[in-house]
């Protein structure tokens, strides 16, 4: 934390510098595997992001760290060391589930101070603590209130203090967005973000949303089906995908034609760039993958022909089909979307950038 940041408690502010990594983890439910070799480590005060389907572990991974669950064989390891025998209770990990999973009884500041009280701190300790911390996560004045008289996103504040206000050495977040609309969502990641980056507390969330995973996240860790495809800061594995799974996941892929030259270059639409992924002797038809952003859409009697539009605020959606062709998803800057409405013809072209191989 520097000197400039806003007054944080000390409370809260212990975690710094923890590393929580798996070894080689797995977690057999019966004939499901449902972890199956995973190795990954969230280095000190980094937002470590679990990204994958539905099913692929991530909860699963989330609970061995937190200590309510254990691995079937690998171990979980806290500053290096195997905390297999250490029950949840004494990892001093602090976690946000998806569903709000406050006290209905209790009001806000009662929620944040639980844990404080369950380890026995005086009462006056606990009534700073619970004000500092809702402070901290903009419910300065709401100390009073029951989880029923907040919204949704209020109440994920309320549990973001609580499991601050035990001063984690790491912060586990499952899906903690999920349940909240977009606008609110919007607002607590970016939220989220600064007090994590402040607090400088590891951090390992869990979501199935690429957008939440790719803005929040010093590196995203994709899964597929228990194992680890890849696990990069989201710049790289937005531009250099280590597999088509990612590609596919971390955002809209077109597939395209291509013929692969000599020197790892593939022919597309008359251009020749380089080609990522498995090279494969000269003159053999191939699949590139080429993100929607880096295709060039202009008015011109090419043979495509615009057949939907959509607004994006900052850009416009294109889907453009050709006779013959796979329909292509192009994105154009928004002041241009006049020259580019339905039923026009266009040219496609693409921009000098690698592409992915596929299949
Ligand atoms: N206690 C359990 N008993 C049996 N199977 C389980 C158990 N917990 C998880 N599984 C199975 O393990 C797999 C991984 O589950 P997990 O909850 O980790 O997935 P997830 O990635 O969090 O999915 P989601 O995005 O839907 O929350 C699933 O097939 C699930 O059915
Ligand atoms: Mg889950």
């Amino acid at each position: 934390m520097t000197s400039t940041s806003t007054k944080l408690p000390a409370s809260a502010t212990a975690g710094k510098g923890t590393m929580v990594a798996f070894d080689d983890v797995s977690r057999v439910f019966g004939a499901m595997t449902a972890l199956d070799g995973l190795s990954l480590t969230a280095q000190p005060g980094e937002l470590l992001a679990l990204l994958g389907p539905s099913g692929c572990g991530k909860t699963t991974a989330l609970r061995l760290l937190a200590g309510f669950d254990r691995p079937t064989s690998g171990s979980v390891l806290v500053d290096g060391k195997d905390v297999s025998g250490v029950p949840a209770s004494k990892r001093d990990m602090g976690m946000v589930f998806q569903s709000y999973s406050l006290f209905p009884t209790m009001n806000a500041a009662d929620n944040v101070a639980f844990g404080l009280k369950v380890r026995r701190r005086g009462g006056s300790e606990r009534r700073t603590t619970a004000v500092e911390l809702l402070e901290l996560v903009g419910l300065g004045g709401h100390e009073h209130k029951y989880p029923h008289q907040m919204s949704g996103g209020q109440q994920q504040r309320v549990a973001l203090a609580r499991a601050l206000a035990i001063a984690p050495r790491v912060l586990l977040l499952d899906e903690p967005l999920s349940a909240l609309d977009a606008k609110v969502r919007e607002q607590l990641r970016e939220e989220i973000r600064r007090i994590q980056t402040e607090l400088g507390v590891t951090t390992v969330m869990v979501t199935h949303d690429q957008e939440e995973a790719l803005s929040m996240a010093d590196r995203v860790a994709v899964m597929k089906a228990g194992r680890l495809e890849q696990c990069a800061p989201p710049a790289d594995l937005y531009d250099r995908p280590a597999s088509v799974f990612v590609a596919e996941f971390v955002g809209t892929m077109n597939h395209l034609t291509a013929v692969t030259q000599s020197g790892g270059m593939v022919r597309v639409f008359d251009l020749v760039v380089a080609a990522d992924g498995a090279h494969r002797p000269p003159d053999k038809e191939v699949t590139v993958l080429v993100r929607p952003e880096a295709l060039v859409v202009a008015p011109a009697d090419a043979g495509w022909i615009v057949t939907s539009s959509v607004f994006r605020g900052a850009s416009t959606r294109l889907r453009l089909q050709r006779p013959g062709e796979r329909e292509l998803v192009a994105d154009i800057a928004a002041h241009r979307t006049g020259e580019l409405p339905v039923g026009a013809t266009a040219s496609v072209a693409l921009l000098d950038r690698p592409v992915l191989v596929g299949s």
